[in-house]
C-alpha cells in the first residue's frame, strides 16, 4: 500500500483532530511538526507517537521530504504559509476559512495553479455523518423545491486570543462560524448564492484573558439562492451551553431538520457533572447531552480520509480550495452587507 508523509504545521486545538484523523489510517506517517508552542506541540507528538523535536520554523519542516501538509494556523498565516507549503512541492490541507479575505484566497489559488500542488479545503462539516445523510436525503428529491430554511452555529467563543482579533483573525463570528453553515448550505442546495443581506454586532466586547473582541460576535443573514431559496444564518460566540449546530430545511414537498449536538440521542441529569460531554460545554452538571464519538460525529477523520483518497488516487476533492475561496466570498459580501445595510449581489460566483 502507498504511504503518504505528511507534516503538521500548528499544535493547538484543530491539529489535534489532524493527528487524530491520520493515526487512523495505515498509510500515513507524520513526518514532523512544527509550532510556536513547544510544549503543546511535544505533548501532541507523544500522543500520537510522531518522532523528533517539534520545530520552531515551519520552514525546517518544509524541507522534509514529505508530500503533503496540514496547514493548522491562525487565519492571517494561511496565504503565506500555504503558499511556501505549495512552492516546497508539497500539497496543502487548509483549514477554514481559507484566508482572512478573498484577496488573500486568491493569491492561494493563484500559486496553487503555478506550483501544480493542490489545496484541499477543510470543511469537516460535509463530512459529518449527520450533514452528509441531509444531503443524501436531499439529493434524492424527498423535499421538492427548496425555498426556506434556517442554519444556525453557537458557542461561547472561541478558545485562543487571536480569534478575537480583527488583523489576526479578519472576521468574528460570520467568518469563524458562518462559513461552516454556508458551505453546507451551498452544498445542501446545489446552487449559488446571488445576493445577501447581513447585520452584525459585538455584544461581549470585554472576553477577560483573550482581551478586546475586536470583531463580531454575533451575525444574522440571508443568503437568496439562484433558485430563489431564502435561508436565514445565526452564528453566536455568546451563547453558553457548548457548541451548537443545526439546520432546518423547507420544501413544497417536504422538510427536514438535523442537529448533531443538543439531540435526544443521550440526555443526561446529573447534579455532580462528570467528565466531557460536547466541545466548549463549561459544564457537565444539570441537563446535558453528550456527543458520541465527537471527533467521528463532526467529520474530522472522514474527511482527512478523503483528502488522503484523493491524494493517493489523484482525485477531485469533494472540498477543494476554489470551494473554500466561493464561500469566503459570500462571506466577504455579507460583510460588505454589513457595512452599507443593504442586500449586496454576491459577484465573482
Ligand atoms: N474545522 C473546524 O471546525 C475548526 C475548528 C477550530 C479551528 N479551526 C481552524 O483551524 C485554524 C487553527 O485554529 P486552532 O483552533 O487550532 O488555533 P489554536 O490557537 O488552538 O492553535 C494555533 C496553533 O498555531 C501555532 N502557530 C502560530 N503561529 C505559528 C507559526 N508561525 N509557525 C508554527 N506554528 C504556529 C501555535 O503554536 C498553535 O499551536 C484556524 O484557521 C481555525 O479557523 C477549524
Amino acid at each position: 500500500m502507498a504511504k503518504l508523509k505528511v507534516g503538521i504545521i500548528g499544535s493547538g486545538f484543530i491539529a489535534e483532530h489532524h493527528c487524530y484523523s491520520y493515526s487512523l489510517l495505515p498509510n500515513i506517517e507524520i513526518v514532523g511538526m512544527s509550532s510556536l508552542i513547544e510544549d503543546q506541540a511535544k505533548k501532541l507528538m507523544k500522543k500520537f507517537g510522531i518522532l523528533g523535536e517539534p520545530l520552531k520554523d515551519y520552514k525546517e519542516l518544509l524541507k522534509l521530504n514529505c508530500d503533503v501538509v496540514s496547514v493548522c494556523l491562525p487565519n492571517f498565516l494561511h496565504k503565506d504559509i500555504t503558499i511556501d507549503v505549495l512552492n516546497s512541492g508539497k500539497h496543502a490541507l487548509v483549514e477554514k476559512p481559507l484566508a482572512r479575505n478573498v484577496a488573500e484566497g486568491a493569491e492561494m489559488l493563484d500559486t496553487e495553479k503555478s506550483a501544480n500542488r493542490k489545496i484541499f479545503y477543510c470543511e469537516n462539516n460535509m463530512y459529518a455523518p449527520t450533514f452528509s445523510k441531509v444531503k443524501e436525503v436531499i439529493d434524492d428529491g424527498s423535499l421538492g423545491k427548496i425555498y426556506m430554511g434556517r442554519g444556525k452555529e453557537q458557542h461561547s467563543g472561541p478558545h485562543s486570543s487571536w480569534f478575537y482579533k480583527k488583523e489576526k483573525a479578519g472576521g468574528g463570528a460570520l467568518l469563524d462560524l458562518g462559513i461552516h453553515d454556508i458551505a453546507c448550505l451551498v452544498w445542501y442546495l446545489g446552487c449559488d448564492v446571488k445576493e445577501v443581506f447581513c447585520q452584525i454586532k459585538t455584544i461581549i466586547p470585554d472576553r477577560n484573558d483573550f482581551g478586546k473582541c475586536e470583531v463580531e460576535d454575533n451575525a444574522v443573514g440571508v443568503l437568496y439562492f439562484e433558485n430563489d431559496a431564502q435561508i436565514v444564518i445565526e452564528e453566536s460566540w455568546t451563547a453558553p451551553g457548548g457548541y451548537d449546530m443545526r439546520f432546518e430545511l423547507f420544501g413544497t414537498n417536504g422538510q427536514i431538520k438535523v442537529a448533531p449536538t443538543f439531540s435526544n440521542l443521550i440526555s443526561v441529569y446529573s447534579e455532580k457533572g462528570y467528565g466531557y460531554a460536547v466541545e466548549k460545554a463549561s459544564t457537565t452538571a444539570g441537563w446535558t447531552f453528550p456527543v458520541p464519538a465527537e471527533a467521528w460525529s463532526f467529520g474530522y477523520p472522514q474527511e482527512i480520509k478523503h483528502f488522503v483518497d484523493c491524494i493517493l488516487n489523484n482525485k477531485k476533492p469533494l472540498t477543494d480550495g476554489k470551494y473554500g475561496q466561493k464561500i469566503l466570498n459570500i462571506v466577504e459580501t455579507m460583510y460588505k452587507s454589513a457595512e452599507s445595510r443593504k442586500i449586496e449581489e454576491v459577484t465573482n460566483k
